[in-house]
């Protein structure tokens, strides 16, 4: 099934692999609870991973199979970094690490204030040496747009420059924003809702990524 690139938009892609928004419908109502929203959570990424890990590049090292030697592809370069925001990217982590196990794991820590809507940065860690990696930056949500802005200007910042954003749920007014602040950076997301409320929050969305996941409210 196919992914869309959005024609305004065009670092916007879209996947509609039919399990993923079988999946996201589930994770999307509200009588799902926690355990099955971090379930849900988990194997949405999976798939999504898989998609957006496709253009990594490859180089050729030998083999030597039980019969002979032969030149095999194996992944090039240094180990790709996985960077969660806190709180709700952390439930996108383990399916990346189930597909690349050897990826390392950096952390942003950023929350919205409720009032302004504006990202606070509270955490940064990501490893040495990271300018020639590949980053994949994990949210399920991407509303107004401010905390992945804010995250991949920090990367930048470093010298970061192969950046992927990687979300379950998106509106329209962030997919806008980061178009027109970092055009150069792909997102590849499950959806694309309607809009926005007045208090930020993503319609039709799923609520709250961070307290539906840890139970929080
Ligand atoms: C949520 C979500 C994103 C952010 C998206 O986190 O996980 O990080 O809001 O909104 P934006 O696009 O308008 O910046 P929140 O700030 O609620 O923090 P939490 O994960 O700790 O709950
Ligand atoms: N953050 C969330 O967790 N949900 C939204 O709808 C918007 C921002």
């Amino acid at each position: 099934m196919a992914i869309i690139q959005h024609p305004k938009f065009t670092n916007f892609h879209q996947v509609q692999h039919p399990l993923l928004q079988h999946k996201l419908s589930i994770l999307r109502d509200v009588h799902t609870d926690t355990k099955e929203f971090k379930e849900l959570i988990n194997e949405i990424t999976l798939l999504l991973a898989y998609e957006v890990t496709q253009d990594l590049p490859m180089t050729m090292q030998m083999v030597q199979t039980p019969l002979e030697t032969c030149e095999q592809p194996i992944l090039a370069g240094k180990k790709q970094v996985i960077l969660p925001i806190l709180r709700a990217g952390i439930g996108m982590v383990e399916a990346f690490l189930t597909l690349m196990p050897s990826a390392r794991v950096g952390h942003i820590g950023l929350f919205r204030n409720e009032e302004t809507l504006q990202p606070q940065l509270y955490y940064f860690k990501v490893p040495v040496q990271s300018e020639d990696r590949q980053f994949y930056i994990c949210d399920p949500m991407l509303a107004t747009g401010g905390s992945a802005v804010a995250a991949i200007s920090k990367l930048k910042n470093i010298g970061v420059q192969k950046i992927t954003f990687v979300c379950i749920v998106s509106a329209p007014e962030g997919v806008e924003r980061l178009f027109k602040e970092h055009p150069d950076v792909p997102i590849f997301s499950a959806s694309l809702d309607r809009k926005l409320n007045e208090y930020g929050y993503i319609l039709p969305g799923l609520g709250d990524a961070g307290d539906r996941m840890f139970g929080t409210k």
